[in-house]
């Protein structure tokens, strides 16, 4: 049984996962509220709330999964990316827990665990397939190996879907984190009455940019002023998820042809979209193509995935992890 921790960003997370990776029993997040008002997470505020909550998170794991810390075999965690500060209070508390024990310790790359949480979804898939990780600081593409290894297929250039969403929901006035609120506005809106620009139509390139929509949403709250973006809030809201997700789908299914991928694999917090998921939905079962989305709560941070990810990902034997370190990229 594998214990796994993850705390790279403002989610204070963790599991308990069985060691072939293929099955949680247990999945606890604290999502920290003190960002909210800021309205965008605050690197020191989330480092001290991560050490205020963790330990309460990891008995709450351990306790949903009917286990003992006698039981747990390995410990797993984020190393990398994320904000430094937030990692190292996972990494220490979980080399801590470690070290006292005698367990190995597995480091996780926070974006292979995102891609990891397929695993958990479906437990018969096997690489190779191609899967996109869109998330609150990444927008990538890869091809997946039959060895696992990820292979960068393309990427923002500029803002993560994620971002796009949080900063579009910052103009529009809607809370934080942005993509839920921008889906809770865009309820009975027209995504067709304000068209956005969607970036990079190029065939071949694999590669996202988000800075142009944002500046067209800018510009087109300028245009309408306050009391007309009030009244049109839905349209509005409607019409910028759907360039997101537009951008997300095309680029996705460009790749999978590309690399001619019998399945597709979504993950990362934009992959809880509701209508990224039913278009993909569409589209995959259109093209005879695998499409492997996990819940909602498997798609934004959580510590299940990181545990999925360490089931394949090399261990360091006690106590020879006392050096490691977090890195923020
Ligand atoms: O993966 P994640 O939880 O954290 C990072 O690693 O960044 O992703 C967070 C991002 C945020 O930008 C948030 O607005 C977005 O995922 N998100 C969503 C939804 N839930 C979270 N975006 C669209 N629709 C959602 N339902
Ligand atoms: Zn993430």
């Amino acid at each position: 049984m594998i214990l796994a921790i993850e705390t790279s960003c403002d989610d204070t997370c963790a599991a308990v996962v069985e060691a072939d990776g293929r099955r949680a029993l247990s999945n606890a997040v604290h999502t920290q509220t003190e960002h909210s008002r800021y309205g965008g997470v605050v690197p020191e505020v989330a480092s001290r709330a991560h050490l205020e909550r963790l330990d309460g998170v990891i008995e709450r794991a351990l306790s949903d999964a009917g286990v003992a810390l006698e039981e747990i075999e390995r410990v797993a965690v984020t190393v990398r990316p994320g904000l430094i500060g937030a990692l190292l209070v996972g990494v220490a508390a979980a080399k801590g827990l470690a070290y006292s024990r005698r367990l190995p310790l597995v480091p996780v790359n926070h974006l292979e665990g995102h891609v990891a949480a397929a695993y958990l979804e479906d437990p018969d898939l096997e690489p190779p397939f191609v899967a996109l990780v869109a998330s609150g600081g990444h927008t990538a593409l890869y091809a997946v190996g039959e060895d696992r290894t990820m292979h960068l297929l393309g990427e923002t250039l500029d803002d993560a879907a994620g971002e796009a969403l949080d900063k579009g929901a910052r103009m529009l006035g809607l809370g934080f984190p942005g993509g839920p609120a921008i889906s809770r506005a865009a309820e009975g809106g027209d995504p067709h009455r304000y068209e956005f620009p969607v970036a990079l139509k190029e065939r071949d390139s694999l590669d996202f940019s988000f800075s142009g929509l944002k500046t067209s949403l800018l510009y087109k709250i300028r245009e309408l002023g306050p009391e007309r973006v009030r009244k049109e809030l839905a349209h509005l809201a409607a019409g910028y998820e759907a360039a997101v997700v537009e951008a997300l789908s095309r680029k996705l299914l460009r790749a999978a042809e590309l690399q001619r991928a019998g399945a597709v694999v979504v993950a990362g917090g934009v992959a809880a979209n509701g209508r990224l998921r039913r278009r993909l939905r569409e589209e995959c079962s259109e093209r005879g193509i695998g499409l492997v989305v996990p819940p909602p709560a498997l798609c934004t941070d959580n510590a299940a995935m990181i545990g999925a990810a360490a089931a394949h990902t090399p261990e360091i034997p006690w106590p020879e992890y006392l050096s490691l370190n977090a890195r923020s990229v």
